[in-house]
C-alpha cells in the first residue's frame, strides 16, 4: 500500500488529542472505610480494582468535578477556583448520601496531583483538566434504598486538554428541547453521572437530526442549561441567565463571568425565562454557553420545533468575546486576579 501524498507547502500541526482522552501519568486516590478517610496516595495512573457488587456500579452513587490548572508565561502552575469546586463536590456528596471528603484533604489531593504532573501541564491555550471523582463502594447488590455512606473511593485524575468543542470558537448550533429532562428536578445542581446519562440520547438524536452541538434543556418551556454548560443571553451591557435553583448545575464559570461582567459595569439579571423570550432576545442579542470546558462559547443558531433561529447575524457576538477574553486573561495570568481565584501550586 502506498502512503497518501502529503502536502509539503504547509507545516504539519501535531494532531491534538480529543478533550479528556489522554490522562496524565499520576493520579490521587483515597478510601473511606471504618468511619474515616485513609491517607491519600499519588500513584501511577492505571486500572483500579473494585468489587463487582460496588454500589456505584448498580445504583450510580457517584459525583465528580471538573476544573483546570493553567501554566502561566512565567512557568508557574495555577489552579482556578479550587475552593468553589471542592465546595460543590461536597454538596454533591451530601445529596447522594456519600461520605463527604474533608475539604482540606480534597483540595490538598488536587494540588498534590497537579504538582506530581506539573511537567505535563500544556502551555496556553492548553490547560490541565482535573477530575475529582467520588464513588460509593458498598459491596451490596441489594442496596437500592441503602446509601453507600460507609464505603467510598475518592480519585483525582488529570488530563492535558485543548479545545472542548472541536470547532474552537465556531458559533454553536443548539437544539432547544422542551420535552426531555436532563435530570430529576432535585438533582440538577448535583454533578452526578446519571444526569449525563439522561442527556446522552437526546443529545445524540439532536446531533444526528440537526447537526446540533448541544441540547438546551427547557423543561416546562423554561430555559435551564445544556448537557455540559450553563446558558446566558447577552445584549449590549446586559446579561440574562436563569437564577440559581435545584434544577441545574451552579457553574463556577457562570459565577466568574457574572462577577467579571458586574466589574465591567454590566447589569446582570438572574431569573427564570421562557423559550419564547429567549427566541425574541436572539433576534438581535447574543447567546453563549459557559463552563470549565466551554469557557464562554457563542451560540449561532437555536433550533426549535424544527425551525432554525439565527442568533443575531449567526456569529459569535462582541459581548461574548469581550467577557471570554476577560476571563481567559485572568486564567492565564495576563490580567490581575482581583478576586483571588487562582492558587499557585
Ligand atoms: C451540566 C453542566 N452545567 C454546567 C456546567 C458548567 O459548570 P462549571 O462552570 O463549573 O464548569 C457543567 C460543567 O462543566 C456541566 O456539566
Amino acid at each position: 500500500m502506498t502512503a497518501p501524498a502529503r502536502s509539503t507547502d504547509t507545516p504539519a500541526t501535531p494532531a491534538r488529542p480529543g478533550f479528556g482522552t489522554v490522562l496524565a501519568s499520576r493520579m490521587g486516590i483515597a478510601h473511606y472505610a471504618d468511619g474515616r478517610w485513609d491517607t491519600p496516595v499519588i500513584k501511577a495512573t492505571g486500572p483500579i480494582e473494585i468489587s463487582p457488587a460496588a454500589h456505584v456500579l448498580h445504583y450510580a452513587s457517584t459525583c465528580f468535578e471538573g476544573l483546570k490548572a493553567y501554566r502561566f508565561a512565567d512557568g508557574s502552575i495555577n489552579v482556578f477556583r479550587l475552593d468553589r469546586h471542592v465546595a460543590r463536590m461536597l454538596q454533591s456528596a451530601r445529596h447522594l448520601v456519600l461520605p463527604e471528603p474533608d475539604p482540606i484533604l480534597l483540595a490538598g489531593l488536587v494540588r498534590d496531583v497537579v504538582d506530581a504532573v506539573r511537567a505535563e501541564v500544556p502551555e496556553a491555550p492548553g490547560a490541565l483538566y482535573l477530575r475529582p471523582l467520588l464513588m460509593g463502594m458498598l459491596p451490596n447488590i441489594g442496596a437500592a434504598a441503602t446509601p453507600s455512606n460507609t464505603d467510598a473511593m475518592l480519585m483525582v485524575l488529570a488530563s492535558p486538554v485543548w479545545d472542548y468543542f472541536a470547532g474552537g470558537m465556531k458559533p454553536l448550533r443548539i437544539y432547544v428541547d422542551d420535552q426531555n429532562s436532563r435530570t430529576a428536578s432535585h438533582l440538577g445542581m448535583v454533578k452526578t453521572g446519571g444526569n449525563y446519562a439522561a442527556a446522552m440520547k437526546p443529545t445524540l438524536d439532536a446531533r444526528a437530526k440537526y447537526q446540533a452541538d448541544q441540547v438546551l434543556f427547557c423543561a416546562g418551556g423554561y430555559v435551564q442549561e445544556t448537557g455540559a454548560a450553563n446558558f446566558l443571553l447577552l445584549r449590549d451591557k446586559h446579561i440574562l441567565t436563569r437564577s440559581l435553583d435545584s434544577s441545574f448545575l451552579h457553574g463556577v464559570t457562570r459565577d466568574s463571568v457574572l462577577t467579571l461582567a458586574r466589574d465591567l459595569g454590566y447589569s446582570v439579571e438572574e431569573r427564570p425565562f421562557t423559550v419564547a423570550e429567549m427566541l425574541e432576545w436572539a433576534r438581535d442579542g447574543e447567546a453563549a454557553l459557559s463552563g470549565t470546558a466551554a469557557v464562554l462559547t457563542g451560540v449561532g443558531t437555536l433550533i426549535y420545533n424544527g425551525q432554525e433561529h439565527r442568533v443575531a447575524d449567526g456569529g459569535v457576538g462582541p459581548q461574548t468575546l469581550r467577557l471570554r477574553e476577560a476571563l481567559v486573561a485572568i486564567q492565564r495570568g495576563e490580567s490581575p486576579d482581583r478576586h483571588g481565584w487562582l492558587q499557585r501550586v
